[in-house]
């Protein structure tokens, strides 16, 4: 009984979007320690060396070109654990947003986590067998300012997570979100460097510091393991208390 709740995931292929750099990096380094393989989607040329892993360039942005990367993929390799991971924010004023922003903000954060998710999950459901785990946002739950779009995508990944839980859970195939609260990662490049805007954040947040992208790849594990075989449909905030404050 209790090996069910091992970390331990040899044997095990997951699919990380965006294991590029940040928390997405983060999650491959943890699943790879735990015995995975993994494969990455991402646009950077990955120099990342080990046995277990392999990335293959994907713009993501491209979602009709999305299901033959999911064939190629699948053509190679079981995928056990899909983690939709990738994902970025462009800040406008909502009214001067370009239509092709928003477009990008949508296709990358929400399209083509839902072509992934059909892609991979359809054999998933054959086995009776899989995990999805999606990255949602404290913008999953708040408006923030500038970030319409973002904001848009990651309510929308939040209620698409429940949804599909709702269709999979049933069926042997576990879907759960993550909301990262702030974390120290490329994305966040600006607001860190922001004196006043930094120590706002801090001050808001009851752990007292900005989130570190291992923090996040910790919860992706458990999603991942047997730990949390009976957790279906959660959006997790993983966030310092940010959230509770
Ligand atoms: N950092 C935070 O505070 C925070 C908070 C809440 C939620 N999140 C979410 O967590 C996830 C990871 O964020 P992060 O902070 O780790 O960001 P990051 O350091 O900027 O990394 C983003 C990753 O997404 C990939 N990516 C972006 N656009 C892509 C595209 N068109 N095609 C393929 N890959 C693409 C990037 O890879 P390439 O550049 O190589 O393509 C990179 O690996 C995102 O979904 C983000 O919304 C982050």
């Amino acid at each position: 009984m209790t090996d069910d709740f091992s970390a331990d995931l040899s044997g095990r292929t997951a699919v990380v979007t965006g294991a590029s750099s940040g928390i997405g990096a983060a999650i491959a380094e943890l699943f790879l320690a735990n015995g995975a393989t993994v494969i990455g989607l991402q646009r950077r040329p990955d120099d990342r060396q080990h046995p277990r892993y392999r990335s293959r360039a994907v713009d993501l942005g491209d979602t009709a070109g999305l299901d033959a990367v999911v064939a190629d993929v699948l053509a190679e390799s079981r995928v056990d654990i899909l983690v939709n991971n990738a994902g970025l924010n462009i800040r406008h004023p909502f009214e001067d947003f370009p239509a092709e922003d928003w477009d990008r903000v949508l296709d990358v954060n929400l399209t083509a986590v839902v072509r992934l998710a059909q892609g991979f999950g359809r054999p998933m459901l054959e086995r009776g067998d899989g995990i999805v785990i999606n990255l949602a946002s404290m913008l999953s739950f708040f408006g923030g300012f500038t970030a319409s779009a973002y904001a848009a995508s990651k309510g929308a990944v939040g209620q698409f997570t429940k949804s599909l839980a709702n269709e999979w859970a049933g069926r042997g195939v576990r879907v759960n979100a993550i909301a990262p609260g702030f974390i120290a990662t490329e994305m966040n490049t600006a607001l860190m460097a922001d004196e006043t805007r930094d120590r706002q954040i801090r001050e808001r947040i009851p752990a007292g510091r900005w989130g570190a992208a291992d923090d996040i790849a910790g919860a992706a594990l458990f999603l991942a393991s047997g730990a949390s075989r009976y957790v279906h449909g959660a959006v997790i905030p993983v966030d310092g208390g940010y959230l509770g404050r």
